[in-house]
């Protein structure tokens, strides 16, 4: 399936590569080949031997946390991650969604994703958070200035670091995450009668203002690859238990062998397949498997799982270079 797609969500030194793309530029297994049976990369492919003064050895969380609030402080004009003008054409579900169904973009930054959701959909309401409180503020200001329809009732910042906390509970209380859980676990025979209970359960919770009853989509774009692997499972669960049933996770984050991936120096890999850059914020490479790994291992049925393969040239130096990315839709089941 061809798509369009902009190449500006690359990596933070490749900010010029071309706009548009469409997301087959060239076979994955192709360019894995290549890379597989090239000595040059071979110490990529390795497993990764942890050293005593390796960072993924230690309690990494936190400093993952400051890490990024030290970049948002740098780059506090918030211009750096561009608007993602693709996202609606990338997941045309939000922009045909039902009115007010309620998106979850998790690890906001600037507003690169919530912008083009807000200003597609006059419609949606935008929950937002992200492990910085700078960027927290700033991306409240960046959307107050951007003259979006009724923007104050739908557009709602707040502060989460994912790999520590869980979702604050007025988005999705106790009870209500509960009462989700429970109807994923029923027997057939059971389904019909306690749905009835179920609905009418949350009816009586709404009523009496819980909370908010949840999200129907989450965004986890390019934010995934920000925490610590082993922290991601733990991530996962909590995004699936603040969405309702037959909510959708929307999924993008770099793939393996993207070319940022192979250009990392070898003391900046911190495991397999993940790597530190300078400023301390961390990157992972997924594969499909690890992917569906993780969001199937978390209760979520896979809808679309592919690589976007994107050759771009830097206007810059006018090299070409080949992009991989990572497209998922899972859904939780109803
Ligand atoms: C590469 S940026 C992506 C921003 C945005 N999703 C977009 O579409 O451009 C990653 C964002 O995730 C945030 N982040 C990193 N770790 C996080 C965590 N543990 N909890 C919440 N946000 C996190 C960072 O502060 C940063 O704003």
């Amino acid at each position: 399936m061809r798509r369009t797609v902009g190449a500006e969500e690359g990596d933070k030194e490749e900010e010029e590569a071309e706009a548009q793309y469409h997301s087959k530029d060239f076979e994955w297994e192709e360019l894995r080949a290549e890379v597989e049976n090239d000595p040059s990369f071979c110490q990529h492919l390795l497993p990764f031997q942890p050293t005593s003064t390796s960072s993924s050895s230690s309690p990494q969380a936190q400093s993952d946390s400051d890490a990024w609030k030290r970049f948002h402080i740098r780059h506090s004009a918030g211009k750096f991650f561009k608007e993602r003008r693709y996202l609606l054409k990338e997941f045309p579900e939000l922009a045909s969604c039902n009115e007010n169904s309620k998106v979850l973009e998790v690890g906001c930054g600037n507003g690169s994703t919530v912008l083009p959701l807000l200003r597609g959909n006059e419609n949606i309401i935008v929950y937002a958070c992200d492990c910085s409180t700078e960027t927290v503020e700033r991306v409240k200001e960046i959307i107050d200035a951007s003259n979006i329809i009724s923007i104050k009732q739908r557009f709602h910042p707040f502060y989460c670091d994912l790999s520590i906390n869980r979702f604050p509970t007025w988005l999705a209380c106790n009870q209500c995450r509960d009462i989700y859980l429970q109807s994923q676990h029923k027997s057939i025979s059971d389904v019909t009668m306690n749905n009835i209970m179920d609905s009418n359960n949350l009816y009586l919770l709404r009523e009496s203002g819980c909370c908010n009853g949840g999200v129907d989509f989450i965004t986890l774009i390019f934010t995934l690859s920000a925490i610590p692997l082993q922290t991601m499972p733990v991530s996962i669960k909590e995004c699936f238990s603040v969405l309702k049933p037959g909510g959708l996770l929307l999924f993008r984050d770099y793939g393996l062998y993207d070319m940022t991936m192979l250009r990392f120096e070898l003391e900046k890999r911190v495991g397999f397949r993940e790597y530190m850059r300078s400023d301390g914020t961390r990157s992972y490479f997924f594969c499909l498997d690890t992917v569906r790994d993780l969001f199937v291992g978390a209760g979520f049925t896979e809808l679309e799982l592919e690589y976007c393969c994107i050759k771009s040239v830097n206007r810059r130096n006018g090299k070409s270079m080949r992009r991989v990315w990572v497209h998922g839709k899972f859904q939780k089941p109803l």
